[in-house]
């Protein structure tokens, strides 16, 4: 089969969002500012330095390259820390499943992420064997909504864009995936994600056959 399904790590396989969320808002509680849940919305999915500037932006304040470079490398010991104990029981319910029963119908899998901690994190899981190819933050120059990682993703498969299905729960991960010329599932809140081809809660909500028909549309 001439198929492939790209995921999106952080929100889609593995429940790490909440952990970069408390980790971004340690950051915050420190330079003295409220980030909600709702401001969190627009640093899914974005790269570790874009998602600073993000929260820089929401919080108001300026800072020279060395502090922002010593802020996200803080944030990302915060979030080492949170996950330092993740293991199989992290994974988002059927994530492990579904990529087996894809795999077991000839589709080829991809990892997507913007994440420069996704091989550890992978590893962490016992799922690294799964994927027939990874793309993550430390292989791409551009952050979702680039839709480099995507495009990648598809060489690294041999496969067209149009015969890839994206897996994503952040606004920037669908819009790269439509810059990519990809269809996308988004994993959430129809009322947070929009243009995706589909919105389910999560993997345990769709069937690998309809995920293939939405390939096929
Ligand atoms: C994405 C997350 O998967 O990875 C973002 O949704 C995160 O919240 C980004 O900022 C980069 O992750 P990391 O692990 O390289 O800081
Ligand atoms: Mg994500």
């Amino acid at each position: 089969m001439n198929k492939g399904f790209i995921f999106d790590l952080d929100g889609v396989i593995v429940d790490t969002a909440k952990y970069h969320y408390l980790a971004w808002k340690k950051i915050a509680d420190e330079l003295k500012f409220n980030f909600t849940l709702e401001h969190n919305e627009q640093l899914k999915g974005v790269s570790r330095l874009r998602s600073l500037d993000i929260l820089l932006e929401i919080g108001g304040m300026n800072k020279t390259e060395n502090e922002r470079i010593r802020l996200a490398s803080e944030k990302n010991k915060f979030y080492l820390e949170l996950i330092k104990n993740l293991d199989s029981n992290d994974l988002l319910p059927r994530s492990r499943s579904f990529i087996i029963d894809a795999k077991d119908k000839g589709i080829k899998i991809a990892l997507g992420s913007a994440s420069k901690n996704a091989a550890y994190i992978l590893k962490k899981l016992g799922i690294a064997h799964l994927f027939d190819a990874r793309i993550d933050g430390t292989m791409v120059s551009n952050a979702k909504p680039d839709p480099e990682v995507f495009i990648k993703g598809a060489e690294l498969l041999s496969l067209k864009p149009s015969n890839c299905l994206v897996f994503e729960d952040a606004q920037a991960g669908i819009d790269a995936a439509k810059n990519a010329g990809m269809k996308c599932i988004g994993i959430g809140s129809s009322n947070i994600l929009h243009s995706a081809d589909m919105v389910v809660g999560g993997l345990d909500q769709i069937s690998v056959l309809e995920a293939l028909n939405i390939l096929k549309n």
